[in-house]
C-alpha cells in the first residue's frame, strides 16, 4: 500500500480554537479522506503546542500551573475535531514524553556536530509570535508580523547555525518546484533568503521562562518553543520510539500551514532536518487567512468566530463546504454568516438538495420508489450524453484538483454535474413524458438521474462525509462503506434498488 503522511500545525493552547484553526484541519481531513479512498495508508497528524511564554502567561491568568492548564485545553481541541468529523490518526502534545525525548536527542546531536553554539543574545522579542527580531526589522518599534509591542532582551543563550546552510537551502528550494506552495509563497521565501540569514536563538534561560523542554547540555535553559514544536512532525511518526514507523512515513508528503508561519516551516525546519541528516517534507503548503470584513480576528476586537457555533447553526457539512468552496486554497477569505447562508442556499439547497429531492420524488411518483431499468445507452439524446460524459469525468477532475490541492476545482466539477442534471430535468420535462406515456424515456431518465446522484455522493465523500452517506442512504444504496473512487463510473447502480425518499437535506435558510 502506498503511504501518505499529512500534518497540521500544532495549535497553541493559550486560547480556544476559532475558524482559522478549523480551516487547516478540514482541508487536511479532506485530503486524507481522498487519499484513503485512493488506496493510500494515511498518517494524518495534528496536535497541540503547549510550551512557551504565551502558554505560561495564559495559565497564570487562570491561576493554574502550566501543565494543569494545558491538560484542560488539549481536550477542547480534540472535541472540536470530533465535531467537525476530522479523522486524524494521531494527536501529539508537545508535553508528551515521546516528543520531549526527540527534542533532547536532536539537540544533543546538533550540539555534538557543532551546529549549536553558546553566545549572547541581545535584541527584540515578540511574545505573542514567540519570535526574535533585530532592530532593523521592527516597524514603528513594533513586531513586523503582528504589530504588537516587543521587549528588549539580553541574555546568554544557545544558537543554531542557520546561516551556515543558507546557500544549501536556496539551492534546494530552487531545484524543487513543489517544496513550497503556492508558487507565490515560494517566491516570497526566495526573496527573504536574498538577505543574510541570522543564526537562530533556540534556548531561553530558566530565570526568564521555565516552562519548556530542558536543554540536555545546560540545566539553566529550556528549548525555544518553535524549535521544540517543529520537531513534532518527526516525533509523531515514530522518530526515536518506533523507527520502523518513522521510516515508513517520513518524509511527510505535505505540511499544511497558514501563511503566517511559513518562514518557520520553509526556512528553519528544513535546515533543522538537513543538519540532523534527515530528509525533507515533499511539500509545505501555506494557505491564506480568514478575515472578518477585512479585519484580522482577534480577542481584543471581539470578532473571533467560534466554529462550534457555526456547526450548531448550519451543520458540519455546510460549514466544511463553505470553507473549501468560498476561496481558492492559498488565498485569503472573508468570513460572514451572510456569505455562508448565501452559499448554502445557492449550491446546497437550490442545486444539490433540489436535484436529490426532485429525483427521489419522481422515482416515488412514477415508479413506486424503485429505480427502473434503463435501455441501452444508444437511446440517449445530446443532453443525456452530456450528463453521462460529464459525470464520467468526475474521478479524473477530482484527481486533478486534489493533486494540486485545489478544493475549489474539485467542488466546481461536482457542482457542474449537478447543474447539468438539473438542466436535464428542465429540458426533458419528465412530467410531460409521463403524461404522454413515454415510459421507456422516463425510465432511462430516472435511472440516469439516480446513477448521477450515486456518483455525486461518492465524489462528495472527502468533502462532505455525512452528506455523502445521507445521499447514499436516500438512494437506497447498499454496502456504502465499501464505496471508493473506482465506482465513479456510469451504470453501476442496480435497477430495482428501493429508494428512501426522506426529507430535503438542505432546506433553504430564510433570512428576513
Ligand atoms: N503553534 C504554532 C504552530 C506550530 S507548528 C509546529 C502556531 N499556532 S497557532 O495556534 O497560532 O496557529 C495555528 C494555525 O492556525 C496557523 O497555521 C495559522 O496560520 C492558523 N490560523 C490562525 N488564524 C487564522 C485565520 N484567521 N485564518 C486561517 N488560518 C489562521 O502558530
Amino acid at each position: 500500500m502506498p503511504k501518505f503522511y499529512i500534518t497540521t500545525p500544532l495549535y497553541y493552547v493559550n486560547s480556544v480554537p476559532h475558524i482559522g484553526h478549523s480551516y487547516t484541519n478540514i482541508a487536511c481531513d479532506t485530503l486524507a479522506r481522498y487519499k484513503r479512498l485512493m488506496g493510500y495508508e494515511v498518517l494524518f497528524a495534528t496536535g497541540t503546542d503547549e510550551h512557551g511564554q504565551k502558554i505560561k502567561d495564559a495559565a497564570q491568568a487562570k491561576g493554574m500551573e502550566p501543565k494543569e492548564f494545558v491538560d484542560t485545553i488539549a481536550p477542547v481541541f480534540m472535541g472540536l475535531w470530533k465535531k467537525l468529523g476530522i479523522g486524524y490518526t494521531d494527536f501529539i502534545r508537545t508535553t508528551e514524553p515521546r516528543h520531549e525525548k526527540v527534542v533532547k536527542e536532536i539537540l544533543e546531536m546538533l550540539y555534538k556536530n557543532g551546529d549549536l553554539y553558546e553566545g549572547e543574545y541581545s535584541g527584540w522579542y515578540c511574545t505573542p509570535c514567540e519570535n526574535f527580531w533585530i532592530e532593523a526589522q521592527l516597524i514603528d518599534g513594533n513586531c513586523p508580523d503582528c504589530r504588537r509591542k516587543v521587549e528588549h532582551i539580553k541574555e546568554k543563550n544557545f544558537f543554531f547555525r542557520l546561516s551556515k546552510y543558507q546557500s544549501w537551502l536556496i539551492n534546494y528550494i530552487e531545484s524543487h518546484d513543489d517544496f513550497i506552495l503556492p508558487a507565490m509563497r515560494r517566491n516570497e521565501m526566495l526573496g527573504f533568503l536574498k538577505n543574510p540569514l541570522n543564526d537562530l536563538c533556540i534556548s531561553r534561560p530558566k530565570s526568564r521562562l521555565a516552562w519548556g523542554i530542558e536543554i540536555p547540555f545546560s540545566k539553566g535553559h529550556v528549548t525555544y518553543v518553535w524549535f521544540d514544536a517543529l520537531l513534532n512532525y518527526i516525533s509523531v511518526c515514530g522518530y526515536g520510539s518506533d523507527m520502523a514507523r518513522f521510516n515508513k512515513y517520513w518524509p511527510a508528503d505535505i505540511h499544511v500551514i497558514g501563511k503566517d508561519i511559513l518562514r518557520m516551516h520553509a526556512v528553519n525546519w528544513p535546515i533543522m532536518l538537513h543538519a540532523a541528516g534527515l530528509g525533507l517534507p515533499k511539500t509545505i503548503f501555506a494557505h491564506g487567512w480568514w478575515k472578518i470584513g477585512g479585519d484580522k480576528m482577534s480577542k481584543s476586537k471581539g470578532n473571533v468566530v467560534n466554529p462550534i457555533e457555526m456547526v450548531d447553526k448550519f451543520g458540519v457539512d455546510a460549514y466544511r463546504y463553505f470553507l473549501l468552496k468560498e476561496v481558492s486554497f492559498g488565498m485569503d477569505g472573508s468570513f460572514s454568516e451572510d456569505a455562508l447562508i448565501a452559499r448554502i442556499n445557492s449550491d446546497l439547497a437550490n442545486d444539490l438538495g433540489n436535484l436529490l429531492h426532485r429525483t427521489l420524488s419522481m422515482v416515488e411518483k412514477y415508479f413506486a420508489g424503485i429505480v427502473p431499468e434503463r435501455r441501452d445507452l444508444k437511446h440517449s439524446d445530446e443532453i443525456t450524453k452530456a450528463l453521462i460524459d460529464k459525470s464520467g469525468l468526475l474521478g479524473s477532475e477530482i484527481k486533478k484538483g486534489m493533486d494540486s490541492t485545489d478544493f475549489c476545482y474539485c467542488l466546481d466539477s461536482i457542482l457542474d454535474v449537478i447543474k447539468i442534471a438539473n438542466k436535464f430535468v428542465e429540458q426533458k420535462a419528465p412530467w410531460k413524458l409521463s403524461k404522454e406515456n413515454k415510459q421507456d424515456e422516463l425510465k432511462d431518465m430516472m435511472y440516469d438521474l439516480c446513477d448521477v446522484l450515486r456518483m455525486v455522493s461518492i465524489a462528495l465523500m472527502p468533502f462532505m462525509p455525512d452528506t455523502s452517506v445521507k445521499i447514499a442512504g436516500q438512494l437506497g444504496l447498499e454496502n456504502i462503506e465499501k464505496r471508493n473512487f473506482n465506482d465513479l463510473k456510469w451504470g453501476l447502480l442496480k435497477p430495482g434498488t428501493k429508494i428512501n425518499k426522506g426529507t430535503p437535506l438542505f432546506p433553504r435558510i430564510e433570512t428576513s
